[in-house]
């Protein structure tokens, strides 16, 4: 039975663009957003250009005429206090967020961010009303050593630990292999398919199947328009988590029509 599960794919910016090619971005996949069919879009500026990206998507309460919605790309996990220079989960809903990326291997291996640290955070997103998108993936070292389903299991039980099942729902994972994020190897639907599945038997023992059956599973490293239909076609894909394709519309929509 072909899952009910609305397909997401987001755009993962990262530290790029300045503001005035950050609005004129965000206009253009909201000019051109039905060429994604039904497929959901996020659109996750650098934190200083979301009121502008906001702006140029008309959000209001979160929600954009063209239906176009926006992420942060991390966050602190309290509401407000003397953390200099964080940036607090009501500050993100505040500017018209809807989602937030957590966890990155960027944010894991750069700035040493644990699954507790993610597990935390993610609690603090879900009670502040945002969808957390929550990133787990294994280097190749760990690949090559046979290790992918220990690390990824730490990760999603560790990031995802006790969490009611009706806020387990809400969250959505990404499956990005550190090894394929910007490097341009993206791995095979069929690499990819076996991690996801192995994602969704976790989130199954976490909460129930039909929990498991309704959390959307994004894959990131290297989509791009020519290989989005081969991870599309795989059961347990919903969506993408794109970095480099995402920075021009053309690629970025093309990716989010694939899954369509
Ligand atoms: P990439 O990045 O598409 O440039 O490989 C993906 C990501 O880091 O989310």
């Amino acid at each position: 039975m072909p899952s009910t599960r609305r397909k997401i794919v987001a755009g993962n910016w990262k530290m790029n663009l300045d503001r005035a090619a950050a609005e004129a971005l965000a206009s253009a996949v909201a000019a051109r957003q039905a060429e994604a069919g039904g497929v959901e879009l996020v659109l996750c500026p650098p934190g200083v250009y979301l009121a502008a990206v906001g702006g140029a998507l008309k959000l209001s309460g979160g929600r954009s005429p063209s239906g176009v919605a926006m992420g942060g790309q991390n966050m602190h996990d309290k509401v407000s206090g003397a953390f200099t220079g964080e940036v607090a989960p009501p500050m993100l809903v505040d500017l018209g967020c809807r989602y937030v990326i957590l966890g990155h291997s960027e944010r894991r291996t750069l700035f040493g961010e644990t699954d507790a640290a993610v597990n935390v955070k993610t609690k603090a997103a879900l009670a502040a009303g945002l969808t957390p998108i929550v990133c787990v993936g294994e280097s190749l070292a760990e690949r090559e050593e046979g290790r992918t389903q220990a690390v990824v299991s730490a990760q999603v039980n560790g990031s995802l630990a006790g969490l009611p099942p009706a806020d387990l729902e809400r969250v959505v994972v990404a499956y990005e292999p550190v090894w394929a994020i910007g490097t341009g190897k993206v791995a095979t639907p069929a690499q990819a398919q076996e991690v996801h599945a192995l994602i969704r038997g976790l989130l199954a023992a976490m909460a129930s199947p039909d929990v498991a059956g309704r959390v959307r599973i994004q894959y990131g490293g290297s989509v791009k328009p020519d290989n989005a239909a081969d991870l599309a076609s795989q059961p347990d894909i919903d969506g993408a988590l794109v970095g480099g394709a995402s920075l021009k519309a053309d690629d970025f929509l093309g990716i989010a029509a694939a899954f369509c």
